[in-house]
């Protein structure tokens, strides 16, 4: 089994330049191949609102929903570093609802950390969080809960006065306790600067080469989600069309009899008929 990282051990990756990993995972089985694997860290991501259960955005997604998917995780890989993502709604309305909703993710699930969006806006509750013993992740640039307001699925701190924007947000979520940042949808060397600005790690999807760490959505990185996939997503293998070929398999040799053959079904006496009385 995998030793179980700690913040610490992820702040120290970045003093020795060891690049972090991280995926997403949203149930047991893939979380256990993840950690085989030596992923750094998991992080349920509320990704899962498209990517598993069917909706349109990460904004349906709710706290009980990522509580049942986070304990799914923990159970599969008991020795990883899971971080889960605060749903929407469930700290924007107020630090007590996020100081609730964060320990559920502690007590119900075992999870290590949370993850929340926002910049200034969310210092102070990043701040509550730490001070209750929470350890907190941050995310800047593209925050897909708040994307309509950011103009949908885009590139984020492209002009001057955004980058300035960001590097302050990354600035003051350091401050306020969070022990490493994702960046999505940034331009590279806006992730290279940020980077060297603060002390924490950060974690980048799209936002280039020069962030301490790299994560992405699992079923995009194995090519099982076709529905809509970014420019900046590395495919590593295709499983979609293995998958489907596999099932048109399936669906051939069941229907012509071919499966289940003598080698997947169990033997019985010969004369069972006759044994059973029946003629
Ligand atoms: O929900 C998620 O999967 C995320 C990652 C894309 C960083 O927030």
């Amino acid at each position: 089994m995998q030793k179980r990282k700690t913040v610490l051990d992820i702040l120290t990756m970045k003093k020795t330049g060891e690049k972090i990993t991280m995926l997403t995972a949203y149930d047991a089985a893939m979380a256990s191949l993840l950690a085989s694997a030596d992923v750094d860290m998991l992080l349920v991501g509320d990704s899962l609102g498209m990517v598993v259960l069917g909706y349109d955005s990460t904004v349906p997604v709710t706290m009980d929903e990522m509580i049942h998917h986070a304990s799914a995780v923990r159970r599969g890989a008991p020795g990883a570093f899971v971080v889960a993502d605060l749903p929407f709604g469930s700290y924007q309305t107020g630090i007590r609802d996020a100081l609730i909703n964060g320990s559920r993710f502690l007590k119900e699930a075992g999870c290590d950390a949370v993850k929340l969006e926002g910049g200034l806006e969310v210092c102070d509750t990043v701040a509550a969080l730490v001070r209750a013993g929470i350890s907190v992740m941050g995310h800047i640039g593209l925050t897909p809960q708040t994307a309509t307001q950011l103009g949908g699925y885009k590139v984020q701190g492209r002009d001057l006065q955004s980058a300035k924007k960001m590097v302050a947000e990354a600035l003051a979520l350091e401050k306020a306790g969070a022990f490493a940042i994702v960046m999505e949808c940034i331009p590279d060397e806006l992730g290279r600067i940020i980077s060297e600005e603060i002390a924490v790690p950060t974690i980048g999807i799209g936002a280039g080469v020069h962030c301490d760490g790299q994560v992405l959505v699992v079923n995009d990185l194995l090519g099982m989600f076709e529905k809509f996939i970014p420019s900046f997503v590395k495919s590593y293998c295709k499983l979609a069309p293995t998958i489907k070929e596999a099932v048109a398999e399936y669906n051939r040799e069941v229907r012509s009899g071919a499966f289940p053959d003598k080698k997947h079904s169990f033997s019985s006496e010969s004369n069972l008929r006759e044994l059973l009385g029946l003629s």
